[in-house]
């Protein structure tokens, strides 16, 4: 009688392990076999991160194995498996590989497809196409849709992290690492002691430090010790958590009446002001996203304010960039001046705090909750409801959405919901930063995700004429690479155009980033479909350089990119691009090393050993 080993991977994380009862059934193409329990007499089989082989003898000839199906039955207490993968040795001695990478809970099953990612058109037998089919009906109806508020890209559905599907849940170690980091951080800033600081308002600047004294790193040093300056201030715009909103500025605009006369003593080149612009030595950062946002109103005792400044910068000599101007509200007038570097010390130096202190509000909730975690997130249910785990797509993008869903539940649990720690800390706390993300979605567009494209739209692209821009740099370095390897997946699986055309899994995928992410709107220049394969890997590149290198520019914080220690692809070439996509890497780690080399303030939040894979954190 045939007889087959199989060989079950039981995860590491905490509570993996199972005592329930194993059975398994191989469905082949000739037959199916009756249901074996896997058990081993006087062992403790599934124990957390066990590798355990067993003995199936089976009563006929099964043929090609096409699916395995797992149930697992009540021992004691429903106790929840996670099960990483099966290996099958077949009676003529072939290995099967069966990534999982699931969890299975209470009296549940799963079936599984062997690891050789397939597109729908690939699938010719009727029970596979079936499998498929039922596998995104599940999936459809686990991860659904909600508006978490009017105009907000859609989330998930799901009040709490408990409420999420099992799959997507924390590993109990990083549900815990969370609630640590989070007081951690919580004690390390010394949040109340600020707070109730700020509501007694404070006297000195050197009450500043006070909130560093726990935090100490090389930049954390340096910028203490320097904040004061322009030259620092200019180069937090470049180089620091929030480096996407400084453009070259080709035209003054009307509501900041700068006069070569105002700015003189700061310009170097004995040029007007006009035709500094005209070179290209003038920079802008402009807060209109906050003009009209409501101040926080929810403690009665303490009045919050909001600016929404307008900085002029400019490139000295030495090719630094320092700031000349500053309005702190939009419409100009007496009421509201424009300070310059030639005012008293400390005007200057508080014009400069209100620009900083606009830059964190758009900083935390734009550039870092809508346009990373929001925006992954949409990827991830996307990606959830519409592609089976057999698609290549899934396969490649299941690494750069984990954890992302449950992240943006607990802030939705504890941060920027009514009363979490936004309506307690922050100034655009009580629905501001609600109203924030609702004005900000329209310029949520296809174009501002495509790295190169933003930096361009912005001005920023020469490193010629701004050379110090090292998030651009190494930002570049790392899409290029990225879109290097999703060029070379999408090559291995997409034959033609016309292939990529013809996938609906994908089309539906794509669609529902567009109907329910950017909520149908046209103007968001998110394809609807996608007809070739360039476009499919720049989207591809997209959603993983977003996941991972853009959110650790903006954030900054277990896996890194490029590494997948779920090997959801069994097939060489991919395995052989995945090889290439580290190596590529490791040699942008080193081009940074170099760079950071003997510089007072080095950059390193976009070399690859420090991004991790995704929006996790
Ligand atoms: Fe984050």
């Amino acid at each position: 009688m045939p007889s087959y080993t199989v060989t079950v991977a039981t995860g590491s994380q905490w509570f993996a392990g199972t005592d329930d009862y194993i059975y398994l059934s191989l469905v082949g193409s000739t037959g199916c076999s009756e249901k074996h329990l896997l058990d081993k007499a006087f062992y403790n089989d599934f124990e957390r991160g066990a590798v355990d082989s067993y003995d199936v003898t089976v009563d006929e000839e099964l043929g090609d194995i096409q699916l395995i199906r797992i149930e697992k039955r009540k021992y004691w207490i429903h106790d929840d498996w996670y099960l990483k993968y099966i290996t099958l040795k077949t009676p003529h001695g072939d290995y099967i590989e069966f990534p999982c990478y699931r969890w299975i809970t209470g009296d549940g099953e799963i079936i599984l497809r062997d690891g050789r990612a397939k597109l729908a058109r690939d699938d010719q037998i009727h029970i596979l196409k079936q499998h498929r089919r039922k596998e995104l009906e599940t999936r459809q109806k686990q991860y659904r849709w909600m508006e978490w508020n009017p105009g907000f890209p859609l989330s998930i559905d799901a009040r709490c992290h408990k409420d999420l599907p099992r799959d997507i849940q924390f590993d109990s170690e990083k549900g815990v690492d969370f609630v640590l980091n989070y007081s951690k951080a919580m004690e390390n800033l010394f949040i109340n002691r600020f707070m109730h600081m700020f509501q007694s308002s404070w006297s000195d600047f050197a009450d500043f430090e006070k909130i560093f004294v726990k935090i100490s790193n090389t930049i954390s040093e340096r910028v203490m010790k320097h904040w004061q300056e322009d030259l620092m201030f200019g180069y937090q715009f470049l180089n620091g958590c929030n480096p996407v909103l400084i453009r070259r500025c080709s035209e003054l605009p009307v509501k900041l009446p700068v006069t070569t006369e105002m700015v003189e003593c700061s310009l170097e080149r004995q040029l007007s002001l006009e035709q500094e612009v005209q070179q290209g030595n003038i920079f802008i950062v402009d807060y209109e996203l906050l003009d009209g946002i409501d101040a926080n109103k929810t403690d009665p005792c303490t009045h919050q304010f909001l600016a929404a400044p307008i900085c002029l910068l400019y490139k000295n000599l030495a090719n630094k960039i320092v700031p000349i101007a500053i309005q702190l509200n939009q419409t100009p007038g007496e009421e509201n001046p424009i300070f310059l570097p030639s005012d008293a010390k400390y005007d200057w130096l508080l014009a400069k705090i209100w620009v900083r202190s606009s830059d964190f509000h758009v900083h935390q909730t734009i550039t870092h909750l809508l346009r990373t975690h929001l925006i992954s997130e949409v990827f991830g249910i996307a990606m959830y409801r519409q592609l089976p785990a057999v698609h290549p797509i899934f396969k490649l993008l299941v690494a750069h959405v984990r954890f992302t869903i449950a992240i943006n539940t607990k802030a939705r649990e504890q941060l920027i919901c009514e009363y979490g720690l936004f309506d307690k800390a922050n100034a655009t706390g009580g629905g501001g930063h609600v109203q924030m993300v609702q004005k900000a979605l329209k310029d949520l567009t296809y174009a501002s995700l495509c790295f190169p494209a933003a930096i361009k739209a912005r001005g920023m692209e020469s490193t010629e004429d701004i050379p110090y821009y090292f998030y651009r740099d190494d930002g570049l370095l790392v899409w290029d690479a990225i879109q290097t390897f999703t060029s070379e997946v999408v090559n291995i699986y997409y034959e033609s155009d016309q292939v990529v055309e013809e996938d609906q899994e994908l089309q539906d995928f794509v669609k529902d980033v567009y109907m329910y992410g950017m909520r149908g709107k046209k103007a968001s220049g998110f394809p609807k479909s996608i007809k070739t394969r360039e476009k499919l890997s720049e989207y591809l590149t997209v959603v993983i350089f977003t996941a991972s290198a853009q959110h650790a520019a903006v954030n900054f914080g277990q896996l890194f990119l490029g590494m997948y220690p779920e090997e959801h692809f069994i097939e060489k070439p991919v395995k052989e691009a995945m090889a290439r996509f580290r190596k590529n890497l490791e040699a942008i780690v080193s081009v940074i090393a170099e760079r950071n080399k003997n510089k007072k303030l080095p950059y390193y939040y976009l070399s690859p050993d420090r991004i991790p894979n995704s929006v996790a954190i």
